[in-house]
């Protein structure tokens, strides 16, 4: 029995549903534990590009069950257009996904006032505008809507109808914004996701299911409590929300595999030392093709950051790296590593220290010749040119966790395995 984990080691959009697709192909359970509809998760079937957002990346390979575990936020309006998605692409989902019974759900009501609330603040997170907030604040209030829920229409529309009337008199919204919203075409969602609602204890617990993996949505620099607050979402993406999300204790975790980008983007506000406002910055974002998968916003993109990558080891207790979108480097001249920050002329390694403060540090760089060379159609790490072996065993080591996979395109097959 093996239960691996895969996590955003960054600001989110690493690549996690690549290597998730990668290593879900001899699993029997693939569980996400946390986020919701704001994860966009890309994935290449055929040549044909899918975008999941809330059902776990395995459902690509029929070898799985796929859960969506008790800490995550569920939208049914979603679910419904992902369904459509994998009937239009012929993936076959009968009773492979399984949304917990205790899951809290987002109502068009939660998507409202997350709108609101973004546009009275003028857009200073940048939120995905999916709910995901407003969900979890009713949950933390003891007042949510569980997936259980939905299995009596009656009790759900009563139980939506009481929280439209609390919104209402606490002015979290007013009656006209309600003609924004269609109820009924969401308690036709309800229905049509009903036979998924289930106990997922059974399946994460049962001793004939060996092979488990995790999927984390978002990133390590996103979490609610190890992250940039408050410019964060709103669960614990990094692998602490695994124990509660899923009910997994920690010790029962094998490998902890953190998705890496060989450089940093971040989409939405808050601080990101190393992020680049010149040339290399923008040729990051067109050749990366630096678009966010859930909201189409340009992504922020910056230099490695070796800071922020301590951190998020020490977080989540990697095991092990996968370096991701390395081919977009390709044609830099010269690459840089942010080795540590300066705070007031300070020489600042830790990112805890200034993790309030990152506004006001500057990166300190170490650079590195560039390969300047096409390297997706090299088939192992010995096949890629010096300059890039380089770059990958710095990082390792500096790190100090082995970068054990490297994604050298979008494709299923351009991968290397390093022993
Ligand atoms: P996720 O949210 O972590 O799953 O990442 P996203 O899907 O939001 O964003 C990653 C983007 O990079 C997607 O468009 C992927 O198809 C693409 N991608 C993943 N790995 C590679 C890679 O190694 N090279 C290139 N060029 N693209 C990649
Ligand atoms: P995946 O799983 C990148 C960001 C939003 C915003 C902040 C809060 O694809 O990596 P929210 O809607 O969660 O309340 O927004 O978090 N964000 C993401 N950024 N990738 C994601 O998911 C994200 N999910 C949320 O842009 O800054
Ligand atoms: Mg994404």
């Amino acid at each position: 029995m093996s239960i691996n984990v895969i996590v955003g080691g960054q600001w989110g959009d690493e690549g996690k549903g690549k290597i998730v697709d990668l290593l879900s192909k001899n699993v029997n359970v693939v569980a996400r534990y946390q986020g919701g509809s704001n994860a966009g998760h890309t994935v290449y079937k055929d040549d044909k590009k899918i975008v999941l957002h809330q059902i776990p990346t395995g459902i690509l390979r029929k070898n799985n069950v796929c859960i969506l575990g008790k800490g995550m936020v569920v939208d049914p309006d979603g679910i419904v257009e992902e369904i459509e998605c994998l009937n239009n692409n012929n993936i076959d989902y009968n009773n492979r996904i399984i949304i917990d019974y205790y899951a809290h759900i987002v109502t068009p009501l939660h998507k409202l006032i997350d709108q609101l609330n973004e546009s009275k603040s003028g857009g200073k997170i940048g939120t995905t505008c999916k709910g995901i907030g407003p969900t979890y604040q009713d949950k933390y209030q003891r007042i949510g809507i569980r997936a259980i829920d939905l299995l009596d229409i009656d009790l759900l529309k009563t139980k939506l109808e009481q929280r439209i009337d609390m919104a209402l008199t606490k002015n979290e919204i007013n009656s006209d914004d309600l003609l924004n919203i269609n109820l009924n075409q969401y308690y036709k969602s309800c229905k049509k996701i009903k036979n998924f609602i289930n106990d997922s204890f059974p399946i994460l617990f049962n001793q004939s299911n060996p092979n488990i993996l995790i999927e984390g949505a978002q990133g390590t620099l996103l979490d609610i409590d190890h992250g940039t607050f408050p410019y964060v979402t709103s669960s614990n993406c990094s692998s602490g929300g695994i124990s509660t999300g899923l009910g997994i204790p920690g010790n029962k975790l094998d490998n902890i595999v953190g998705i890496f980008k060989a450089y940093v983007t971040r989409v939405g506000g808050g601080p990101f030392p190393t992020e680049l406002f010149d040339d290399n910055g923008k040729k990051l974002q067109s050749i990366g093709k630096e678009l966010g998968a859930t909201t189409g916003r340009v992504r922020r993109c910056g230099w490695f950051d070796l800071v922020a990558a301590k951190y998020s080891a020490l977080i989540n207790g990697l095991t092990g790296i996968a370096l991701t979108k390395l081919d977009i480097l390709d044609s830099f001249e010269t690459i840089h590593v942010c080795t540590h920050y300066d705070y007031k002329g300070k020489k600042i390694s830790e990112m805890s220290k200034v993790l309030n403060f990152l506004d006001e540090i500057k990166p300190v760089y170490k650079s590195f010749k560039g390969w300047n060379c096409s390297i997706e159609k090299c088939n192992s790490f010995e096949e890629l040119p010096l300059e890039a072996k380089e770059y990958i065993k710095y990082l390792s080591s500096a790190i100090n966790v082995p970068i054990e996979i490297v994604s050298i395109g979008p494709k299923r097959h351009q991968i290397l395995k390093i022993q």
